[in-house]
């Protein structure tokens, strides 16, 4: 079999895939994002500490400092974002690194700020390279430093800006240069949600949405959406469907565990590209280990794409551990796949970042495992 087959189906339209909290996923999400932070569930650590300075700051009369956002696609980065800007009483600007093309796009939007205002840039780790130098000063002191005109007759100007927020989010926080990762005061990690937050948030969502669901297929639901509010709501939605097109609208086990199952999610969560990654490393590579890039190379998908949408929730479920020479599968991952593991094979779990030093990881030094350096 040609490895990378099974899913058969480009990454952006995948069921489990978080999505990069574009169009659809905006479209997916109307009306059930929560809109405070009595609201929203999970990422305590997040929520407890944001609590505490938004209250600070309010209290001074200043804007909140600014917040670096890193964790998984499609864990409500943007939606706390919105929440936060609505705790302080301000408006927000929401944006994204990429839409940044030219400084002058980024110095338009800081102008156009009010005092107080948040801007959110999401995947700030693509901001190209003017336009994070603008933001160096922005953030620091308020002001633009901009030069008209070129030789002799060069002139610097200082722009100054409205006292302003920047939350940032990223998916790699290693992608993110120094400087910039300096200038935020605050830094959270986002972790997968739990199946029992992830239980409230589809109970929560069936509630707004009007669907009768029972408690049982709730359960299924969370346990099928890979720790990912996005994907549990998407999800939601499909079994709907199926329960409306082929029983009577309400949602019980039976329908919930057909309609995922024709959806291609297996009863941990994982879809065609989960099971084809473990399904290269065993039947090719003998259980690994594994260079992640002879896995994006064999599987057909981009690295990054592996990295950031299907290694952690393979690694959170202990199917896939990452050792100093590559990926390896555990022994759970042979025996999901119906493969008879050999004597050796791994059993513990590793967690999301206990990742060790090494051959392989030092190539991908650039991107998750920068999660060490800012654990606090
Ligand atoms: N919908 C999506 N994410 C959510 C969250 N974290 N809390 C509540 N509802 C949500």
């Amino acid at each position: 079999m040609e490895f990378g087959a099974e899913s058969g189906v480009p990454a952006d339209r995948r069921l489990v895939d978080p999505g990069s909290g574009g169009f659809e996923d905006e479209r997916v999400d109307t009306g059930l994002r929560p809109r405070t932070l009595g609201e929203y569930i999970g990422q305590k650590n997040v929520t407890d500490n944001l609590k505490v300075f938004i209250e600070a700051a309010k209290g001074r009369g200043e804007p909140l400092d600014h917040v670096l956002f890193y964790g998984p696609p499609g864990l409500g980065k943007t939606t706390l974002a919105s929440i936060i800007a609505a705790e302080l009483g301000v408006d927000i600007r929401i944006t994204s690194g990429p839409a940044i093309e030219r400084a002058f796009d980024l110095a338009a939007l800081l102008t156009n700020l009010k005092e107080g205002d948040v801007l959110f840039i999401d995947e700030v780790h693509r901001l190209n390279r003017t336009a994070e130098e603008i933001l160096y000063t922005a953030m620091e002191d308020y002001v633009i430093d901009m030069i008209v005109g070129k030789g002799p007759s060069a002139r610097s100007y200082r722009l100054p800006l409205p006292g302003f927020t920047l939350i940032g989010a990223t998916t790699r926080a290693g992608s993110l240069s120094a400087p910039l990762r300096d200038r935020f005061g605050v830094i959270s990690k986002f972790e997968l949600y739990t199946p029992g937050e992830l239980e409230l948030i589809v109970r929560r969502s069936a509630g707004l949405l009007g669907i009768d669901i029972d408690e049982a297929s709730q359960k299924e639901l969370s346990a099928r959406s890979r720790g990912t509010p996005r994907v549990a709501n998407r999800l939601l939605k499909r079994v709907r469907d199926f329960a409306q097109v082929l029983g009577e609208g309400r949602i019980d086990l039976e329908l919930t565990d057909k309609a995922l199952s024709a959806l291609g999610v297996d009863s941990k969560g994982l879809e065609g590209l989960d099971r084809d990654i473990l399904r290269l490393i065993i039947e090719r590579f003998g259980g690994g280990p594994v260079g992640i890039d002879t896995i994006a190379a064999s599987i057909g998908e981009e690295r990054i794409t592996i990295e950031d949408v299907y290694e952690p929730y393979l690694l959170q479920s202990g199917l896939l551990h990452r050792t100093s020479k590559g990926r390896m599968a555990s022994r759970d991952a042979w025996l999901w796949l119906g493969i008879e593991p050999p004597a050796d094979a791994k059993t513990t779990q590793t967690s999301m970042f206990d990742l060790g030093g090494g051959a392989d990881d030092a190539v991908d030094a650039d991107n998750s495992e920068i999660e060490i350096e800012y654990a606090e």
